[in-house]
């Protein structure tokens, strides 16, 4: 049996990864400030060790590691608009706190850790789907942010042999992914507001496009990040290989939920991405990964936590 440290995993997507690996039977110990995450994201995890603290600290950082096999990081403050308003916060939570897990879990002889990139890094380059050889080009803080914690764990590969992979995330979405704040992801976003008969606004001309993740295709190839082969010092897409604008997007939902009503539009926001989607072909061939969840049946998934009894203590 292993032991992970998965930092950031009160929160949405770290709270998913925990609930899988102990339902495989894996011993889980979640590092959180509760800044975004909540104690209730863990009720999906049982038995997962809950270590609160901020890991820009490097005692927090080592006390979380003591004794952890594997470590999925995470933690950080993943949005565009929030790092643009804020990018000293988000600095902090992102590279600050990155750079002191590298340490103490290269100090405390962790045999990997897999680090959760962001397609924000590729930017606004003309070429789809993104692959991973192709030049990045930040926008905003955040992307900036996230891909310099990936260059810092491919260095740690480098420099100390300590084994790093980064996995980018484009778009993820599912259950636990908490709409209550501006900065929400826009699936969230759009459903509370069509569910609770509000109008959801829609930035831009709604045409730009992302490759829209379901959570469980995401703990996958980060699960298997964990253990392949040969993957020490790779950065590796995982997403559905698919795109669909949010014009689109906001159709489907308004259709599946039997919701009324229109979009609000409203001024672009500022460092926003026109298009996004992943090539996944690095992906299957390091990882043997494939999208095990489709972005229909995860609308289906996450529109049904929306309605259930679940959602109503998350959202107090
Ligand atoms: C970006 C990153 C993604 C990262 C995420 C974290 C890209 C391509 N992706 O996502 O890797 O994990 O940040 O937050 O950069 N929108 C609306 N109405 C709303 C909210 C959003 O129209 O109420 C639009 C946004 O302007 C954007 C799209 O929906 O065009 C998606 O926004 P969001 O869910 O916040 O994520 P990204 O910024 O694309």
């Amino acid at each position: 049996m292993s032991i992970y440290l998965v930092t950031g995993g009160a929160g949405f997507i770290g709270s998913h990864l925990a609930a899988e690996l102990t339902r495989r039977g894996d011993r889980v110990r979640v590092v959180d400030n509760l800044s975004t995450g909540k104690r209730q994201n863990l009720a999906a995890a049982p038995g997962a060790e809950l270590v609160e603290g901020d890991l820009a600290d490097v005692d927090v950082a080592r006390r979380a590691v003591a004794g952890v096999d594997y470590v999925l990081h995470q933690a950080a403050i993943p949005s565009v608009p929030r790092s643009v308003q804020d990018p000293i916060t988000s600095n902090r939570s992102n590279i600050d706190a990155t750079l002191s897990v590298l340490v103490a879990a290269r100090d405390a002889g962790v045999k990997r850790l897999v680090y959760a990139g962001s397609s924000s890094a590729y930017g606004d380059t003309p070429t789809l789907p993104k692959h991973e050889d192709m030049a990045t080009s930040p926008l905003s803080p955040y992307a900036l942010q996230k891909l310099v914690g990936e260059q810092y764990g491919r260095m740690f590969t480098r420099l100390y042999g300590f084994e790093t992979v980064t996995i980018r995330y484009f778009n993820v979405f599912g259950p636990r992914q908490d709409p209550s704040s501006p900065y929400s992801g826009v699936i969230s976003l759009f459903i509370s507001a069509l569910v609770e008969g509000r109008s959801p606004t829609i930035f831009g001309d709604g045409e730009q496009t992302r490759d829209f993740t379901y959570v469980a295709n995401v703990v996958d190839g980060v699960l298997r990040a964990c253990h392949a082969p040969r993957v020490a010092g790779e950065t590796i897409n995982v997403a559905t290989g698919g795109r669909i604008s949010l014009n689109d997007l906001f159709a489907t939902l308004k259709a599946l939920t039997g919701g009324a009503g229109d979009p609000i539009y409203a001024e672009a926001r500022a460092g926003d991405v026109k298009h996004s989607q992943a090539d996944i072909s690095k992906a299957h061939r390091l990882l043997g990964y494939e999208p095990i969840v489709s972005f229909e049946e995860g609308l289906k998934r996450t529109l049904d936590w929306h309605q259930s009894s679940e959602r109503a203590p998350a959202a107090s």
